[in-house]
């Protein structure tokens, strides 16, 4: 474990993993290109191995290097929000490899804004095949200290952790499936509906491929401790010895845990995960959370507290 991203960097050259840094979470990251190293993620991952992963680049100029192509929507999008926690879908080519992919043929694509991690694949001059860096169904890791609790023993003297502190967005980027002729949302994040609306003029559709509407998927990001999803004006009568997160406008009330308390929907995302895994440590057996506003980053907040209350 260390800062030093040339290590991180020679670590991935020479096949080993590296849990890195970006602004949204944690990724575990190997060599897009050396199917060996690749696999290792999903082994340490506990991961099934059709689950794609997103490739980490330098710059927006690597996209041809992976994509066969890239719509004139896409391209503004990159444009706008890389370096940023934005994974464009693209039709793949030929020679990405299968475990990358999970057999699919369209590959995820992300220039990550954490500058550590942009000195590791500059100095690596290659993708950076990475998932988020915790054991599968698990909430991502938002501080290396996540990382070596989730997967530290998992990992060898040949790989690295790369500690670049707490990260900045705190919950997992937007997915954006650009081969269709309109934008099609896969997943919410800080990058929202509306930022994607106003940048391409065009309507973004939800992943069953009709005009979004909020929330779909299933179970995720889930601690041990029963989510319960609460108005603001019931928490008072929710359980006692139970853990609450909730923006600063909802008081504690006596005998609950608070362990989440934001300002604003920044801060709510940033500290989300630490929350609820704060909430295992603890051993609490229900966690009472209200939901923000549907906006903006507001809607990723949902979305993850929806899905580890299901
Ligand atoms: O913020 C993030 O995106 C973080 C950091 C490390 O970059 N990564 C992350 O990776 O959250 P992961 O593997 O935990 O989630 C990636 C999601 C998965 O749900 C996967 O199914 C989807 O991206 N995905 C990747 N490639 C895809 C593809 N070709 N088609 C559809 N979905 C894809
Ligand atoms: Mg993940």
């Amino acid at each position: 474990m260390g800062t030093d991203a040339r290590l991180a960097a020679e670590c991935l050259r020479r096949g080993g993993l590296a849990a890195l840094p970006t602004e949204t979470v944690y990724g575990l990251g190997a060599d897009a290109t050396n199917a060996v190293a690749v696999s290792r993620i999903f082994t340490v991952k506990g991961r099934p191995a059709d689950h794609p992963l997103i490739v980490h680049l330098a710059d927006a100029r690597q996209v041809r290097s992976w994509a066969r192509q890239m719509p004139a929507y896409a391209q503004l999008l990159a444009a706008a929000f890389w370096p940023g926690p934005l994974t464009l879908i693209l039709p793949k080519l030929p020679e990405v490899l299968d475990i990358v992919t999970g057999g699919q043929d369209t590959v995820g694509l992300r220039v990550p804004a954490h500058p550590l991690m942009h000195e590791v694949l500059e100095h690596l001059g290659r993708g950076v095949a990475a998932p988020s860096a915790n054991r599968f169904g698990k909430v991502s890791p938002t501080a290396i200290e996540h990382v070596l609790a989730d997967i530290g023993n998992l990992l060898g003297t040949d790989d690295y952790l790369l500690d670049g502190g707490p990260c900045a967005v705190g919950v997992e980027s937007t997915i954006v499936d650009c081969t269709g002729s309109s934008p099609r949302l896969l997943r919410t994040g800080a990058v929202s509906v509306e930022m994607i609306e106003q940048t391409t003029g065009l309507a973004v559709l939800g992943a069953d491929g009709r005009i979004r509407a909020s929330g779909t998927l299933a179970s995720h990001y889930a601690p041990t401790a029963t989510v319960h999803i609460v108005k603001a004006e019931d928490v008072n009568s929710a359980s006692v010895g139970a853990g609450l997160i909730a923006s600063a406008a909802v008081r504690t009330p006596a005998g609950m845990v608070r362990l989440l308390e934001a300002a604003d929907h920044g801060e709510y995302a940033r500290n989300l995960y630490a929350a609820l895994r704060r909430s295992d440590e603890l051993g609490l057996r229900d966690v009472i959370a209200v939901l923000p506003e549907d906006a903006g980053l507001g809607s990723a907040i949902r979305d993850r507290l929806q899905r580890a209350a299901h």
